[in-house]
């Protein structure tokens, strides 16, 4: 594989600033010279994720993760350092020196085959629903009815008969590996070449930027034995959790809210009647990677699903999904059609624009569902969904947030306010008490690790000094303190590369640590890095440090002294009055010191 230099790799760096990047995926409050947000890597009500803009470096207190922006990238898409610079180039429009390596850039060279003949391929089949042989298409687009902007926005296409798609790649020039790759085209046992999508009206996929990545395939016919969908399968440029359909249109749109809806249909259809912010999810339940994508196009996520489909377990899972995400979720319900498309066209867009302004919270979704299994005619019924709505009113954090539930749920279901506030702080004291119990455990056992985590802070400050105040820093502490000095792996390692590192200056210092490849060495140093040491004079600082170590190891000579002289038999009496001497120095010396 292609190996990048150091210096491209911080001419990446330098061009996508942290701050930039990571609020994509979470929204970050300034405070003082850092950020805060709530972590993405783990689930928290409180914001323990910080990024520091100066160092250029994140970190979270809470689950420890952190590191630079390939770090984040990384670990955030899951995927390994190096595509994460390809991303980050790609995001600064950095163009990569293409590698030497046959393996890698055949793999890229078949990928572009493969965009080039989805391209061609949409083409092809959108062409093709205009033709005189597409009469069903058009009747069954005409019955659906799809507008022809509608069909030139999505480019929606008719799928030929037998081979006639490979038939027309092959005359373009495409090679049938490459074709094969896409999975428009099998092979069969006898080794002929079929068209995947036959005889169906033809949805393309596409990924943010426009490029068709898959396709979507409808029937036609009226046939129960066939499948209503035939989908492009997962290859080299898709992977259906990672993408929304639509998402393309709907990026474009001013509105700052997304309607997520199931099907292919919906979306088209809710376009076509003016609603351009609209995606779907592409036949699986919604992903982490999908809410990843929402998060970043939309303040608000409308999950609009089938009034049957998807059953109430999906729209809970998708909107705590979203909700962890740090995503304002909401649901909208819909009564008297099955689906979006059959709503719009039923009541028309004004209404459909009804139902979107009224969703629901989360909250008011699952009292919803608690409500549906009691008749609250039944006094016994209405106690045990007071109860149960209890657990789900208390959770809410917000104190206005949590009256207006109150308020509203009072009102519709006939409760009186003061029953439910009775409910709701029985049950917060319990979850307070529980809290405390938690958090006196927690002290307990950090009391034992206390004395080590002086030291280690103050390790690590000497890390942060040396990073961050190099030209001050360097001579003294390195004359000073040595690699055994340290106690913690992490910054004997970053202190080794720092002393056999020729930078001269901290952002050269910053670089070359920057460039240890190892993930906890760099959760390592965010966390330093992104610490605030109260200091107040640099130089005061560097010396107290350094009295610190000189201190302890005077103490520790001390100590050894001391020890040797209790067994005098072994020592000359040249050797005892040396080390007399030395101690009565070391006694003096410690004595000044205090
Ligand atoms: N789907 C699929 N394969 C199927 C059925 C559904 O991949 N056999 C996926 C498609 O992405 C489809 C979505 O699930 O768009 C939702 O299914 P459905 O509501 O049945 O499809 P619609 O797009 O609403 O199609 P139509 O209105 O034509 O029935
Ligand atoms: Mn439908």
């Amino acid at each position: 594989m292609v190996q990048y230099t150091d210096e491209l790799k911080e001419e990446i760096r330098a061009a996508n600033d942290i701050v930039d990047v990571i609020s994509q995926y979470v929204t970050l409050k300034r405070s003082g010279r850092n950020f805060f947000g709530l972590c993405p890597f783990h689930k928290e009500k409180s914001p323990s994720f910080s990024v520091s803009a100066d160092r250029q470096y994140f970190h979270c207190f809470g689950c420890n993760k952190g590191g630079d922006v390939f770090t984040f990238i990384s670990e955030i898409e899951r995927i390994s350092f190096k595509e994460a610079l390809e991303i980050l180039a790609e995001r600064a429009k950095i163009e990569l020196p293409v590698s030497e390596n046959a393996e890698f850039n055949k793999n890229q060279y078949l990928k572009e085959r493969m965009y080039k003949i989805n391209a061609e391929t949409t083409m092809f089949y959108h062409e093709r629903l205009y033709k005189p042989l597409a009469k069903i298409a058009q009747d069954y687009v005409k019955q659906r009815k799809l507008d022809n902007n509608t069909l030139k926005a999505f480019k929606i296409g008719y799928s030929g008969e037998f081979n006639e798609l490979y038939k027309n790649l092959k005359v373009k020039g495409f090679k049938d590996e490459e074709i094969l790759a896409t999975g428009l085209v099998n092979k069969n046992e006898k080794g002929e070449y079929i068209d995947r999508f036959r005889k169906r009206l033809m949805f393309p996929i596409m990924d943010v930027s426009g490029r068709v990545i898959a396709f979507g395939g409808r029937k036609l016919e009226n046939n129960e034995k066939i499948a209503k969908y035939i989908n492009s399968n997962e290859n080299l440029i898709y992977s259906k959790k990672k993408h929304l359909f639509a998402l393309n249109l709907a990026k474009l749109s001013d509105s700052k809210k997304i309607i997520l809806v199931e099907g292919y249909m919906d979306a088209i259809s809710l376009y076509q009647r003016g609603f351009n912010n609209v995606v779907a999810s592409l036949g699986t339940a919604l992903t982490e990677e999908q809410g990843r994508l929402l998060r970043k196009y939309s303040d608000q996520v409308i999950l609009s699903y089938d009034s049957d489909g998807a059953g109430q377990e999906a729209i809970m899972r998708g909107l705590s999904i979203l909700e962890n995400q740090g995503c304002d979720a909401r649901v909208l319900q819909m009564e008297g059609a099955k689906d979006p498309d059959e709503y719009v066209i039923k009541y028309g867009s004004g209404r459909f624009k009804l139902l979107v302004d009224n969703a629901i919270s989360l909250v008011e979704f699952k009292i919803k569902m608690i409500k549906s299994k009691y008749n609250l005619e039944n006094s016994s019924d209405k106690i045990r969904f007071l109860k149960e709505i209890t657990k789900v009113l208390s959770g809410v954090e917000n104190k206005i947030e949590k009256e207006i539930y109150i308020d509203k749920v009072s009102e519709k279901y006939n409760i009186s306010k003061e029953a439910i506030y009775a409910e709701v702080n029985k049950a917060s004291y319990n979850k307070d008490k529980n809290e405390n119990l938690i958090l006196k455990n927690l002290v307990s056992k950090k009391q034992e690790i206390e004395l080590d985590s002086t030291v280690i802070k103050r390790e690590n400050m000497i890390i942060y000094l040396l990073i961050n105040h190099f030209r001050e820093s360097y001579e003294p502490i390195v004359t000073n303190i040595s690699i055994d000095d340290l106690k913690l792996d992490a910054n004997k390692i970053i202190f080794k590369k720092i002393l056999e590192s020729s930078a001269e200056d901290s952002e050269k210092i910053l670089q070359t640590v920057a460039n240890i490849e190892d993930l906890e060495i760099q959760s390592h140093v965010s966390e330093i890095l992104v610490t605030d040491y109260g200091i107040t004079s640099i130089e005061k600082c560097i010396e107290d440090v350094i009295n610190i170590y000189n201190r302890d190891r005077l103490i520790n000579r001390k100590l050894e002294i001391v020890k040797a002289l209790k067994n005098t038999s072994n020592l000359t009496e040249k050797q005892k009055s040396e080390l007399g001497n030395e101690l009565n120095n070391i006694i003096n010396e410690l004595a000044k010191r205090k």
